[in-house]
């Protein structure tokens, strides 16, 4: 039996996050954002004084307590971190953390669980290769980087003006992001044999959103 899951996995940018939570929202499923576990356990470690380059055990992440409202806010250890987690220096060193085994171990534990317990929508990198090998449904959402690029610079710049970076700096930062993703030992960033691929390049949201719902409704 399929797992009543639908996987929308891809590199950053590509629009998964606002087409998983639209595509929840019209099913009425939940919507997980994996990405934003990983972005919370890199500030977790970065709050404890840990770098990627230490060695990670299950001791440094003991307390560690994740959790999301119904708005998909995520909290820390109770605290709402949904802002604090979307800054540059987050985004690396979620994607520097993420290679490590006990890292991707409890996270992946985590994201089975709260996906087996409802009818769920999870969006990631893994989510149809490792986390849900056997869900319903499976999409892989992409874009040229220039376009991916220019969307978090919009994402960013909306929500904070006075940051100062540069397109071409967060183009820079993506490229090295999704190379270190896609190379990683485990559980990279990859398109599942069964998924459905989807450029989004000059695609409107609610298009992709139309496509996706047109299959999983049948
Ligand atoms: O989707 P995002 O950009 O918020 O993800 C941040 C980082 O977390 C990403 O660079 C790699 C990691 N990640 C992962 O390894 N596996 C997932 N399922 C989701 C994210």
């Amino acid at each position: 039996m399929k797992k009543n899951v639908i996987a929308i996995d891809g590199p950053s940018g590509a629009g998964k996050s606002t087409v998983a939570k639209i595509v929840a929202e019209k099913l009425g499923y939940f919507y997980l954002n994996t990405g934003a576990m990983y972005r919370a356990v890199a500030l977790f470690l970065k709050q404890k004084g840990k770098t990627p380059d230490d060695t990670i055990t299950e001791e440094d992440l003991k307390g560690l307590d994740i959790d999301f409202d119904e708005k998909g806010n995520i909290y820390l250890n109770g605290e709402n971190v949904s802002d604090k987690i979307l800054t540059p220096e987050i985004s690396k060193l979620a994607s520097d953390f993420s290679k490590i085994p006990v890292v991707r171990k409890i996270l992946t534990e985590q994201q089975r669980k709260i996906g087996s317990s409802r009818p769920s929508v999870l969006e990631g990198r893994d989510i149809g290769t490792v986390v849900f090998p056997d869900a319903k449904y499976k999409f892989f959402l992409d874009a040229s980087a220039e376009e991916r690029a220019r969307r978090r610079y919009k994402q960013l710049k909306e929500k904070n003006p006075k940051m100062e970076i540069s397109f071409e700096e967060i183009l820079k930062q993506q490229k090295e992001r999704d190379k270190q993703d896609s190379s990683r030992d485990i559980a990279p960033l990859k398109k599942a044999d069964d998924a459905v691929y989807i450029d989004t390049t000059g695609m409107e949201i609610e298009d992709v959103v139309k496509k996706i719902l047109k299959i999983v409704k049948g």
